[in-house]
């Protein structure tokens, strides 16, 4: 198992925000986090990555416990992170922005095929190929997203947490994020992905779990949600 988080307990002040949240996470898998408006999968991911310390429950990723750790060591140890705000640097260009995910600051040429150099981030993203020397301010929405997802495997991560990638974006740039999601999920990127776009999160993940307010309340594969329109009704329709 690549990821285990078992029974996560996380506050913000008095307010407890996740209660008990357990997932695992295999290599190799695309697994989506689901749920309505303000249930917890924000917090899960930063829980996972460090960006908010848990009270009580464990991460193990890769077989080390990361609980607790800041986030630049779950960095290290191989979790790349790409935010609901994409947090790209407007007056850097797409390449200096590509480069600020290396870690380490060391640039590797060629190396295994877990290693993601430039060039290689350039053929699994044509399009931001052609923008390499605009400004990150002068991108659009998806190419932004694209940027944000490029920067995150310069850092050569085993697992991608990505929260809602395709929000806000035109409908031929979801295909595109849907797109570059499956290629670098088969490239050999463990994902997990919470994503609001039904359509999108089910043709790309094979298993779910589903958020109720502060905890899980549903996991299955994706097969099995799509037989089970109770569940639908009270975890994801509005
Ligand atoms: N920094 C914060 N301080 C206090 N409360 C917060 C903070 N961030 C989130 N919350 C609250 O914690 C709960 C879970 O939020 P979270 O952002 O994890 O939900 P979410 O499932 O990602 O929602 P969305 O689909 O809207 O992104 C919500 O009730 C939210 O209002
Ligand atoms: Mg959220």
């Amino acid at each position: 198992m690549l990821l285990e988080v078992k029974d996560l307990n996380t506050f913000y002040g008095l307010s407890h925000v996740l209660q008990g949240i357990s997932l695992n996470i295999d290599e190799g898998e695309m697994v989506a986090l689901l749920g309505r408006n303000g249930m917890g999968k924000s917090t899960t991911l930063k829980s996972i990555m460090g960006m908010v310390s848990p009270q009580s429950g464990s991460v193990i990723f890769d077989g080390r416990d990361i609980t607790g750790c800041p986030p630049y060591k779950s960095a290290r140890a191989g979790i790349g992170y790409v935010p609901e705000d994409r947090r790209i640097f407007p007056e850097l260009s797409v390449m200096e922005n590509l480069f600020l995910g290396i870690k380490g600051g060391k640039i590797r040429e060629n190396g295994g095929p877990r290693v993601w150099t430039y060039e290689r981030i350039f053929r699994h993203f044509p399009m931001l190929k052609k923008r390499a020397h605009q400004r990150g301010k002068f991108l659009s929405g998806g190419e932004q997203q694209m940027l944000a997802i490029g920067r995150s495997l310069m850092g050569n991560p085993k697992l991608l947490l990505v929260d809602e990638p395709t929000e806000g974006l035109a409908p031929l740039m979801v295909e595109e994020v849907r797109n570059v999601l499956e290629d670098i999920n088969k490239a050999g990127v463990t994902i997990l992905l919470v994503e609001h776009n039904l359509k999108v999160a089910l043709s790309l993940a094979g298993r779910v779990y589903l958020m109720g307010k502060a905890h899980i309340g549903f996991e299955g594969t994706v097969e099995e949600l799509k037989c089970n329109d109770e569940v639908r009704q009270q975890y994801l329709e509005v």
